[in-house]
């Protein structure tokens, strides 16, 4: 069985005190998470040794960072290493959120070192895939981030990949209100496990949480998490609200 998984990102948003508040009314919504099931919140990082005291000895929950760097440690100034985040206890991180490959340039070979700097310390990461609307309107969605998936993907070991979750993100359901609808979601879920089977064996595939995320809500989750290969949710938007979020992590599958 594979795991059933909510996780914020709450990106670049909430001062200090107003991140505090969402942890503490999300704990008081106190949503059962059975223990096939997981709440991940990726934090900005100056909050992460904050979040993770405030939701330590909590079952079910887990904190994450938004991002590390794709150098294990040196002159750079401002940014933030695997290590780091290993040392603080962060043991998930997102990789290639399309807001990163398009505001920091990242490219595929980058996130492949995020990705393997990230094993070798221990931290699951949540590698974000995605196609742009130029692609959804008229190229071939499944193949593009087949592409993506091979382009990054392909230095890890099998035991790597095992451990992997991946973020299905159509770039244009992002922040935008538009879902996929739940057809089309299932229809690239699906791709993305044909994929992992063809590449890395049926074991394997069907062990990896496939998440979508683009505009889930409290009232869409519902639908697009009955199906079958799709495992739970990356939440924007949506996760800054504590009731929100809850209806979203309560939606999961059992
Ligand atoms: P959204 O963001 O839920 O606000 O669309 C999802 C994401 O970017 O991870």
């Amino acid at each position: 069985m594979r795991k059933k998984i909510a996780a914020a990102n709450w990106k670049m948003h909430l001062n200090w005190d107003e991140a505090k508040e969402l942890i503490k009314q999300l704990l008081d919504q106190n949503p059962a998470i059975p223990p096939l099931h997981q709440v991940i919140i990726a934090v900005p990082f100056p909050y992460l040794g904050m979040a993770a005291q405030l939701i330590s000895g909590r079952s079910g929950f887990a904190i994450a960072a938004q991002n590390c760097y794709h150098k294990s440690s040196g002159a750079y100034t401002g940014e933030v290493s695997s290590s780091m985040l290993a040392s603080m206890a962060i043991r998930y991180c997102i990789i290639g959120h399309s807001e990163r490959r398009k505001y920091q340039q990242e490219t595929p070979a980058q996130l492949s070192e995020k990705l393997q700097l990230c094993f070798s310390q221990a931290i699951t990461p949540i590698f974000c895939c995605g196609e742009p609307l130029t692609i959804r309107e008229n190229g071939d969605p499944c193949d593009y981030v087949r592409s993506q998936l091979s382009d990054s993907l392909f230095p890890l070991t099998p035991e790597q990949i095992a451990q992997l979750i991946i973020a299905y993100e159509p770039i244009w359901a992002i922040g935008t209100g538009k879902t996929a609808s739940s057809a089309q979601a299932q229809e690239m879920h699906l791709a993305i496990r044909n994929y992992l089977t063809s590449t890395y064996g049926s074991v394997i595939a069907e062990a990896i949480p496939i998440l979508y995320g683009g505009s889930v809500k409290g009232n869409n989750a519902d639908a697009i998490f009955t199906n079958p290969d799709i495992d739970g949710g990356l939440v924007g938007g949506a996760s800054l609200n504590a009731v929100e979020f809850t209806a979203i992590i309560n939606a999961l599958p059992q």
